[in-house]
């Protein structure tokens, strides 16, 4: 077994004060027509919730409203919403509403763009949102213990004409390390794996438990929303026997295409909408397999048709590309271009082999650029790259590194337009890239939310270890 996972394989297949307001949107005024407002209320707090199954007794977590993941937020493109959000929790905390296009003031970064909600206090986001598709939320706050306590909850936004499905399902895959009572283990911030792979868990969870069977009906087509609430583990998904079709990805559309190599690969904080077919018989079962990692495949779920009649006895034809969402076009010709270094960690051996190396200088284990913030402290922290409202860029990110980084700029959607050196094949949007071990690539937007945009890798451990910075827009 590889050494940097050191959860056991048994585990693994037991699895199976401040108030503000929201300032008006900036951009257009297409969007204004939608004029009701959604409403909602959380409170950041302790729970018990059963993560591990009936089996085993309740955890205790951090959740909102006593739920893991927290209440879904679903709303309609253009819709507005207001969450009052209050913290019950003993520490600071925000709420980051990831992926979606937001006004910098509502973007939930501590010290950047608010004061952190202080135990006691509460704080109002308010915001429109201007694109459909499926993104999530989760406190920037002490980020990678407070999720990895339970932290998170799915924000969908529908397409105006949605999808023609029979279901929309929404999985919010969850990754924990319980100890043999269920309870979650400490040692969170623990250097040794900060400087690794991060804190990769022993418990995956699908909508905040560990998952027996996803009953279906024979013949029906499912939108299978897939958001990793993860703090750290990579999923590479194989739905056995079936045949899904990627429509989305980060909740941007792009030419519906099989699965790369027949898996569903989700780093940390990526979203991936599915729409898949249930063409198995009646009666039968069709496992759900993980094997992102080598040596670690473990099942995920079985995927279980119930004894009814099929929905209908003729396939669907190929689901119709999603509309595009609002963003502008980045004007490559005319594009700035910038380096971004990803360096750091432990430097000997590859992908999630160990190995002893040297850690970096002053304390941090990671940077982009030679910066590094440790421990989400934005409070000293200067921009690392300053960008003029409108105009487009490149950046072009090269992981120096020995693993895997999923890179998240906040506030933007970008495009993927070459990895190693190569066009991409779909250009797809996205608000994370995951970069491979030693992998270089280019993305391109048009820097058109002014504000200070947290721009950070989404392995929690890494961000909190220094690979987190800011990119402003002015
Ligand atoms: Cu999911 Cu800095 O965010
Ligand atoms: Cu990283």
């Amino acid at each position: 077994m590889s050494s940097a996972i050191w959860v056991s394989r048994r585990a693994l297949l037991r699895v199976g004060g401040t108030i503000a307001i929201g300032t008006a949107w900036p951009f257009g005024s297409t969007l204004k027509a939608a004029p009701d407002t959604i409403e909602k209320r959380f409170t950041a707090g302790p729970g018990r919730v059963a993560l591990a199954g009936a089996d085993y007794p309740e955890t205790a977590v951090w959740c909102y409203n006593g739920k893991v993941p927290g209440p879904e937020i679903r709303l309609r493109q253009g819709q507005r919403v207001r969450v009052v959000v209050e913290n019950r929790l003993s520490e600071d905390t925000t709420i980051h509403w990831h992926g979606l296009r937001v006004p910098n003031a509502m973007d939930g970064a501590p010290y950047v763009t608010q004061p952190p909600i202080q135990p006691g206090r509460s704080f109002t986001y308010e915001f429109t949102v201007p694109d459909a598709g499926t993104y999530w939320y989760h406190p920037h706050a002490h980020s990678a213990e407070q999720v990895g306590r339970g932290l998170m909850g799915a924000f969908i936004v529908e397409e105006r004409e949605p999808l023609p499905v029979d279901r929309d399902v929404v999985w919010v895959l969850g990754d924990f390390r319980l100890k043999q009572d269920a309870s979650i283990a400490g040692g969170f911030d623990n250097p040794m794996e900060m400087s690794m792979a991060g804190r990769i868990g022993n418990t995956v969870t699908i909508n905040g438990s560990v998952p027996d069977r996803f009953k279906v009906r024979s013949g029906e087509r499912i939108r299978l929303r897939l958001i990793s609430a993860a703090p750290a583990r990579i999923y590479g998904l194989e739905f056995r026997g079936h045949r899904p079709l990627v429509v989305s990805f980060d909740g941007q559309p792009l030419e519906p295409h099989a699965p790369e190599g027949g898996r569903v690969v989700l780093g940390p904080a990526m979203r991936v909408d599915l729409v898949v077919d249930m063409n198995g018989k009646p009666g039968s079962t069709a496992p759900v397999i993980d094997s992102f990692y080598e040596g670690l495949a473990y099942k995920l779920v079985d995927i279980a048709y119930t004894n009814e009649t099929p929905v209908r006895t003729s396939a669907l034809s190929a689901p119709a590309q999603l509309p595009r969402n609002t963003m502008p076009e980045p004007d490559l010709a005319n594009a700035d271009r910038h380096d971004v270094t990803l360096t750091g960690g432990m430097m000997s051996g590859m992908g999630m082999g160990g190995g002893m190396g040297g850690m970096m200088g002053g304390g941090s284990m990671w940077a982009i650029n030679g910066v590094a913030v440790m421990h989400d402290d934005m409070r000293h922290m200067k921009p690392i790259l300053t960008l003029m409202r409108g105009k487009s860029y490149i950046l072009a990110i090269d992981n120096r590194t020995a693993w895997y980084h999923p890179i998240h700029l906040h506030g933007h959607s970008f495009r993927v337009i070459t990895r190693n050196g190569k066009p991409t094949r779909y250009r797809e949007w996205r608000d994370t890239v995951l970069m491979p071990p030693r992998e270089r690539a280019e993305i391109a937007f048009v820097a058109d939310n002014p504000g200070d945009w947290m721009f950070h890798c989404h392995i929690l451990d890494h961000q909190e270890g220094g690979m987190m910075s800011v990119i402003r827009i002015a």
